[in-house]
C-alpha cells in the first residue's frame, strides 16, 4: 500500500499531506512526533465516529496515544457560534493545553470548526486534519482556511491557521454516500481546470474509475489535487492575491448553494460544478476561452453526473437573474462594491478578473436562467 506525500512549503507552518490507504491504522505512528505527550483530543462526528472511529482508535491503541472522541452532530449547523462555545469548553474541560496536539477528523464542516477552535483555545493550539470526505481530502483540510458560518453568511468568522499535519486515507472514502464523492470530485475537476490540462485530461480517462473507487485513481487525484493546491497556497497562504484561482467557479455556485439555502437539495460541490460551468460559458462570452474548450471541460463535468446548467436543478428556489446576482455580491471577494470573478483562459489556465461588470454578469445569468 504506496503512501503518496506532499509538503506545503510555509516556512516555519509547513506541513505533510499523506495520502494513501490504511493511514488511519497507522495515524498514532504519525502523530506521536508531533505530541509533547502521548494524548490527544479527536473531533468528529457521529456518521464519522461510526464509519472509521474504530479504525482510528486502533492506530492510536497501537502507538499508546492517550485519547478522547468529542462526537458532535453531522451537519453544517454545528458549524456555529454556538457549538463552537461549547466545543472550546468541552477541550478545556478535557484538559486541552496549549502544546497539545487537537485532531480534527471528518469532512469540511468538522475540519473548519475544529481548526477554528484550535486557533483560537489558548490563544492557538496545533492541529491536524484527518479529512474522511473527498472534499476535504483535495480542498478543505488543506491551506488551513478555519471557519464558522453566522446569519450573515457561510465562514464569515474564521482565521487562517494551517494543520500540522495532514492524513489523507482514501479507504475513508470507501463509506462515503456516492453523491457526496461525487461532489467533491468537482473540487478535483477544478484543479484540472484552473493549472494543469494534463491532469484534466488524466481526469477525462480515469475520472469515472476514481469515482467507482480504484484505489490507484483515487491516490493520484488526491496528491495531483494536493499538490495544485499546496503550490498555491505556499505562493500566498492568506489570499492575497493568486490563491482567490482556487475559487474557480465559486462566486457563481454560492450564489446558488445560497438560494437553497445551503441544503442538502444541492451540496457545495454540485454547486462548484455548476458554478465552474457557468464561469466556462461567461469565459466564453468575454472572449477569453474559445467555446469548444467551455465545451469539452462541461461535457466531462456532465459525464461524471454533475449539473452543469441551471436546468439540472431541482425546482423550488428563488434562482431569478437578478436574485442570483443580489447573492454574488455577497461574495468576499467584493471590494469596494465591485465583483471580482475568476475565469478560464484555456483549460489548465484561469484568470482573476477584477471589475467584473455586474450588469453585464446579471444579463448572462438571465439567458441562463431563461427556460
Ligand atoms: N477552498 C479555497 C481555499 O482554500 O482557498
Amino acid at each position: 500500500m504506496s503512501v503518496e506525500c506532499v509538503r506545503v512549503a510555509l516556512g516555519a507552518r509547513a506541513y505533510d499531506i499523506h495520502i494513501g490507504e490504511g493511514l488511519l491504522e497507522r495515524a498514532g505512528a504519525f502523530l506521536a512526533p508531533l505530541l509533547h505527550r502521548p494524548r490527544v483530543v479527536i473531533v468528529t462526528d457521529e456518521n464519522v465516529a461510526a464509519a472509521q472511529g474504530a479504525r482510528l482508535k486502533s492506530g492510536l491503541e497501537k502507538a499508546a496515544i492517550d485519547h478522547e472522541f468529542v462526537v458532535l452532530t453531522p451537519g453544517e449547523e454545528t458549524k456555529s457560534f454556538n457549538q463552537l462555545e461549547a466545543l472550546t469548553g468541552r477541550l478545556l474541560d478535557l484538559g486541552v493545553e496549549r502544546r497539545d496536539l487537537i485532531v480534527a477528523f471528518g469532512g469540511g464542516m468538522i475540519g473548519d470548526l475544529a481548526g477554528f477552535a484550535a486557533a483560537i483555545l489558548r490563544r492557538g493550539c496545533r492541529f491536524a486534519q484527518l479529512p474522511t470526505t473527498l472534499l476535504a481530502q483535495v480542498d478543505s483540510a488543506v491551506g488551513g482556511k478555519t471557519a464558522i458560518n453566522t446569519a450573515q453568511g457561510k465562514n464569515l468568522i474564521g482565521a487562517f491557521h494551517q494543520p500540522a499535519l495532514v492524513l489523507a486515507d482514501i479507504e475513508a472514502l470507501e463509506t462515503l454516500p456516492e453523491r457526496e464523492l461525487r461532489a467533491g470530485y468537482a473540487e478535483v475537476v477544478k484543479y484540472g481546470l484552473i493549472a494543469d490540462a494534463d491532469f484534466f485530461a488524466w481526469l477525462e480517462t480515469n475520472g469515472a474509475a476514481l469515482i467507482a473507487g480504484d484505489a490507484d485513481a483515487r491516490r493520484h487525484g488526491v496528491k495531483t489535487s494536493c499538490a495544485a493546491k499546496a503550490a498555491v497556497v505556499s505562493a500566498d497562504e492568506t489570499e492575497q492575491n493568486t490563491r482567490a484561482l482556487l475559487n474557480f467557479g465559486h462566486t457563481f455556485g454560492h450564489a446558488f448553494e445560497a438560494a437553497y439555502g445551503y441544503s442538502d437539495r444541492l451540496l457545495h460541490g454540485e454547486a462548484v460544478a455548476l458554478g465552474m460551468s457557468l464561469a466556462l460559458d461567461y469565459s466564453v462570452r468575454r472572449g477569453l476561452l474559445p467555446g469548444d474548450k467551455a465545451e469539452r471541460a462541461k461535457a466531462h463535468l456532465k459525464a461524471v453526473g454533475l449539473p452543469v446548467s441551471i436546468a439540472d436543478l431541482k425546482p423550488g428556489a428563488d434562482i431569478s437573474s437578478g436574485k442570483l446576482a443580489e447573492l454574488m455580491m455577497q461574495d468576499k471577494k467584493v471590494e469596494s462594491g465591485r465583483l471580482t470573478l475568476i475565469l478560464a483562459r484555456n483549460i489548465g489556465e484561469a484568470a482573476i478578473v477584477k471589475d467584473a461588470p455586474v450588469g453585464d454578469i446579471e444579463d448572462f445569468l438571465k439567458q441562463k436562467t431563461a427556460r
